[in-house]
């Protein structure tokens, strides 16, 4: 086929492994080529011109960009969420919206129950007092923490992240309860995980793990008035988005010790400014939302977002669509 007449793809950041290749298959592919996030008006200039687009969950896909991308058909992002997105609003123009779930899902787990462990039982305090010089003797009771085995575990939101989750509790020897929308008889069986409202959950757990996806319905889930259920040794761990959790509320709960720890792969704001703080807590145990980042699993999170956007291009349904009700309704 002629160049021309190819479908233009615009990339938003080089990905890894194939997928640039796999889009140039079907497409003229142009793929922004500094490592950096693309400034908004850079992208809108590109997407006027684009059948479909790869992003990242930097890229801010609203209404507006939407509008200006009159050519746009198909959107594939490297990402499993996908709130940076106006969902809403893709679908009316009948635009299916690719994701990448399952193939960061294990990796996803094990970032949240490392920071679970690391902020129960203080590694950062740890960790600083081996690099500024102050470790000294052993001490019985120095830098004790709270255990994780054998206590009770709390998820909140128990999708594909939240029971890889749950079964690592579960050779941890943990009782875990969980929270969603919907009860999942099948998982509690499979699992043993017991439901709970979140009111009961948080003031029963132990420990509580925060794994839902950011929508209207859980913004700010855990406030000031949640925190404050929570157990005051009670470690939270954010392995969602940043504002799934009241930052403030969680700056004042970690500063008065209404609850023990935190352990947080996501912020709000992301990043978070080096003086905000959050950041100075002790108790407050941050990595900058690498909770898939394992080149594996970024991978193949790159080549199952850009398969995801052939489909489109070439009229099949996308196999990862978080919007698959525009299948039913069409352009
Ligand atoms: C996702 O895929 O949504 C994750 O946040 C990336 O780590």
């Amino acid at each position: 086929m002629e160049k021309s007449a190819l479908p233009q793809v615009v990339v938003t950041r080089r990905p890894p492994g194939k997928a640039v290749e796999m889009l140039g298959e079907v497409a003229s592919v142009w793929a922004f080529p500094k490592n950096r996030v693309i400034s908004s008006s850079e992208l809108a200039d590109r997407a006027r011109r684009a059948d479909g687009l790869y992003c990242m969950l930097t890229d801010r896909i609203d209404r507006r960009f939407l509008e200006n991308a009159p050519r746009l058909r198909a959107i594939s992002q490297m990402a499993v969420g996908v709130d940076n997105i106006d969902l809403a609003a893709a679908t009316a123009r009948g635009i299916p919206v690719g994701n990448t779930p399952d193939v960061l899902t294990e990796t996803t787990a094990d970032t949240a129950f490392g920071l679970l462990i690391a902020a129960a039982r203080r590694f950062r305090e740890g960790y600083e007092e081996v690099v500024d010089g102050s470790w000294g003797e052993w001490d019985p009771m120095g830098l004790v923490g709270q255990d994780i085995s054998g206590t009770t575990l709390g998820i909140v939101g128990l999708g594909r992240i939240g029971q890889a989750i749950a079964r690592r509790a579960v050779g941890f020897g943990m009782r875990i309860l969980y929270t969603k929308r919907s009860r999942d008889h099948q998982v509690e069986k499979e699992l043993g995980v017991e439901y709970r409202t979140l009111s009961e959950l948080l003031g029963e757990a132990d420990h509580v793990v925060v794994v839902t996806s950011l929508h209207a319905g859980t913004h700010h889930l855990i406030d000031r008035e949640a925190l404050a259920m929570m157990k005051p040794t009670a470690t939270l761990v954010n392995a969602a988005r940043g504002p799934v959790v009241d930052t403030e509320a969680l700056v004042e709960a970690l500063t008065d010790r209404t609850i023990g720890a935190a352990g947080l792969d996501v912020t709000d704001p992301e990043p978070i400014p080096a003086d905000h703080p959050l950041v100075a807590l002790p108790n407050c145990f941050i990595v900058p939302h690498i909770g898939s980042a394992s080149v594996r699993t970024r991978i193949r999170m790159a080549e199952r977002a850009a398969q995801n956007l052939v489909a489109a291009l070439e009229n099949r349904k996308m196999p990862y669509c978080a919007n698959p009700e525009v299948y039913d309704i069409g352009p």
